[in-house]
């Protein structure tokens, strides 16, 4: 396919190279949930991460393209796969790399729902190489999009979102991670009156979930990682989402390493014009089961995958179900 070849507006620097479709970057995400899934349950989160990185840099590794990791595991001196700065690729149509590998290493290490493999494929300089650090964030779907505000209120944010899906703040269910920083904004929207669902990680995940019309998911609000801010960016931004987002800081050295990221205002909103201001494709593959996507189920000669592909050159959401065979033999039976 040829860049003229696709509805939408390319960015400039991807104008004269080819564009490898979106469907063609699956392998890195379903190779990385199946790598994954094998470790859900054992009670070793970097058994269960290191599986999905090896994956996920492999099938990158072959593909024709020059992509630079901006969000990765790490920094070179931390990370020897899939970190910031490391090019993947046969050489090609030049991108910028965003990924998650496995989000929810503790869920797969004790076999909880609502991992995900997932990847971003911006054009060059479209994905921000965020500081790894906390981010508070409030995430909305397609319905509620451009009528938060993550200065107001909970309970303002609350009673607007109710507004926009026109239904009472009692309906609503509201994402947050479980975690002790967030004592005072759970009892906050439980004193509004709205449903919580507190997840144990994920917040990619849960983001995204809330997103979709359907998943009975409303908003996501709290602090998690910067990193996994970037990359929900990208994907709400295929989905008709909205992200708000501000750096979380916890030490005087992030605020140092902040500033000489040109992000010294903590108060500064981020929103996707700054986090990935142009993305390309979103990726994702369940690894275990959540309420967008099914997690890797195995059979005795296959397995199978549940992905998404959030496509913003042919502007087009698929979810797609593979069946992927082991064995050189043919499949006993394929199953809907
Ligand atoms: P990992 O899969 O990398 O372990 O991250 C899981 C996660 O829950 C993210 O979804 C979230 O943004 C972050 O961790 C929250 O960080 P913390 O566990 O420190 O509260």
């Amino acid at each position: 396919m040829t860049s003229g070849d696709v509805p939408g507006t390319l960015p400039e620097s991807l104008l004269g190279h080819l564009l490898v479709p979106a469907t063609e970057f699956l392998g890195v995400t379903e190779q990385a949930a199946l790598a994954s899934a094998r470790w859900v349950g054992q009670g070793d989160r970097h058994g269960a991460d290191g599986a999905a990185v090896d994956a996920m840099r492999r099938e990158f590794g072959a593909m024709p393209i020059t992509g630079e990791v901006v969000i990765g595991e790490g920094e070179k001196d931390e990370a020897p796969e899939l970190y910031v700065g490391e090019v993947l690729g046969t050489g090609g149509m030049p991108c910028d790399i965003a990924v998650d590998p496995l989000e929810g290493t503790d869920l797969v290490a004790r076999g909880d729902g609502g991992a995900i493999a997932v990847c971003v494929i911006g054009a060059p300089g479209g994905v921000m190489a965020a500081p790894d650090m906390y981010m508070q964030k409030l995430c909305v779907g397609a319905t509620a999009r451009g009528h938060v505000d993550i200065d107001a209120t909970i309970s303002d944010t609350l009673d607007t979102v109710a507004r926009c899906y026109d239904r009472r703040v009692k309906d609503l269910s509201v994402l947050v991670l479980d975690r002790p920083r967030h004592e005072d904004l759970i009892e906050e929207i439980r004193s509004h009156g709205a449903r919580i669902k507190l997840i144990p990680d994920g917040d990619i995940t849960a983001s995204m979930s809330a997103a979709v019309r359907g998943t009975g998911d409303h908003l996501y609000m709290g602090i998690g990682g910067s990193t996994e801010g970037v990359i929900t960016a990208a994907a709400l931004e295929c989905l008709g989402g909205e992200i708000q987002a501000k750096m979380w800081p916890k030490n005087d050295a992030q605020r140092e390493r902040l500033k000489a990221f040109g992000l010294g205002d903590t108060d500064r909103v981020l929103t996707a014009r700054d986090l990935a201001p142009q993305p390309l494709y979103v990726l994702a593959t369940g690894v275990t089961d959540g309420n967008l996507l099914k997690g890797v189920r195995y059979f005795s000669d296959g397995a199978r995958t549940h992905s998404i592909v959030m496509d913003l050159c042919t502007r087009t959401v698929r979810f797609v179900d593979t069946i992927h065979m082991f064995s050189r033999t043919p499949l006993r039976e394929i199953r809907l």
